[in-house]
């Protein structure tokens, strides 16, 4: 874990409620996809964890959606703004057990930490596969961000208004031949994945969070392994770890 000062270096809308976040500061310390931030928003006692999306030695991005009073905070957030942040908070996804050709299952504000995740595995000559779900049309982020790597993504959105006409485990449903699977996104969506899901993988949790740092235990749940804390022991866990 390390504690910052960011500046806001950008911070606008990419879709309905939905904003990306770029944060310039020190190195922020990632070492994998699925770790979190933990930003400090002044006027509110708890810090609120995202997330991280990409980084590098001189900051990091996050893509949040606007849930309540601190993320409605968050969009008003002028350039410029510095923020207290806490960085390189979590286990993140381990690359090493993709298989050659891995799923990427992002829904809602699941997807971001799929994008560096996407990225990674790319570079090191895998073929993922994304897959993307959302709601409808004006809810979609990031999908060309994908395509633009050169993976091959698929997009669902329930109402059909986009992409393909479904719910995300439709799309599993449909797919053959994937080596290990990385998933993230509302747990509704994540337990009814692992009901269709053929292959080993990992899920990201989300939990509600008082540190971020595992101290305080707040954010604990059960797996098979015994009690876990979702912000120091995950967010990522391996598909076997998880109770439902
Ligand atoms: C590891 C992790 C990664 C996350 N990544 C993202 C992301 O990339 N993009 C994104 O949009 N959201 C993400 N979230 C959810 C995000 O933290 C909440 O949407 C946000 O804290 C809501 O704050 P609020 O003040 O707007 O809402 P409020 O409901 O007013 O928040 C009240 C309190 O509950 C906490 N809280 C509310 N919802 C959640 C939640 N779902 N998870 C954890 N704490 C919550 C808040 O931090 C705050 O302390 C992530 C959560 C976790 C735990
Ligand atoms: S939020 Fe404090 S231990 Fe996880």
């Amino acid at each position: 874990m390390k504690k910052g000062i960011y500046t806001v270096a950008e911070n606008r809308l990419i879709a309905r409620d939905v904003y990306e976040m770029r944060l310039a500061g020190e190195d922020p310390g990632f070492t994998a996809p699925g770790q979190f931030l933990n930003i400090k928003l002044e006027g509110f006692f708890l810090r609120r964890p995202i997330s991280v999306s990409d980084w590098d030695e001189t900051g990091a991005t996050v893509i949040y959606k606007v849930l309540g009073a601190g993320t409605e905070t968050m969009t008003a957030l002028p350039v410029g703004t510095e923020l207290d942040v806490l960085t390189g908070l979590g286990s993140g996804y381990d690359e090493t057990k993709s298989g050659k050709r891995p799923l990427l299952i992002g829904g809602g504000v699941g997807v971001p930490p799929m994008v560096r995740l996407c990225r990674d595995l790319l570079a090191q000559g895998k073929d993922p596969t994304v897959l993307l779900g959302f709601g409808n049309a004006g809810d979609i982020f990031c999908a060309g961000e994908f395509l633009t790597m050169g993976a091959r993504t698929l997009v669902y959105t329930a109402d059909g208004s986009a992409g393909r006409q479904g719910l995300i485990t439709d799309g599993i449903g449909e797919l053959e031949g994937y080596t290990y699977f990385y998933a993230c996104g509302p747990t509704a969506m994540l337990k009814a994945a692992d009901a269709v899901l053929r292959s080993d993988g990992q899920y990201s949790l989300e939990e509600r969070m008082g540190c971020g740092f595992g101290a305080c235990m707040g954010c604990t749940i059960q797996t098979r392994n015994g009690p876990r804390r979702v912000c120091k022991d995950g967010p990522v866990f391996s598909r076997e770890e998880v109770l439902w």
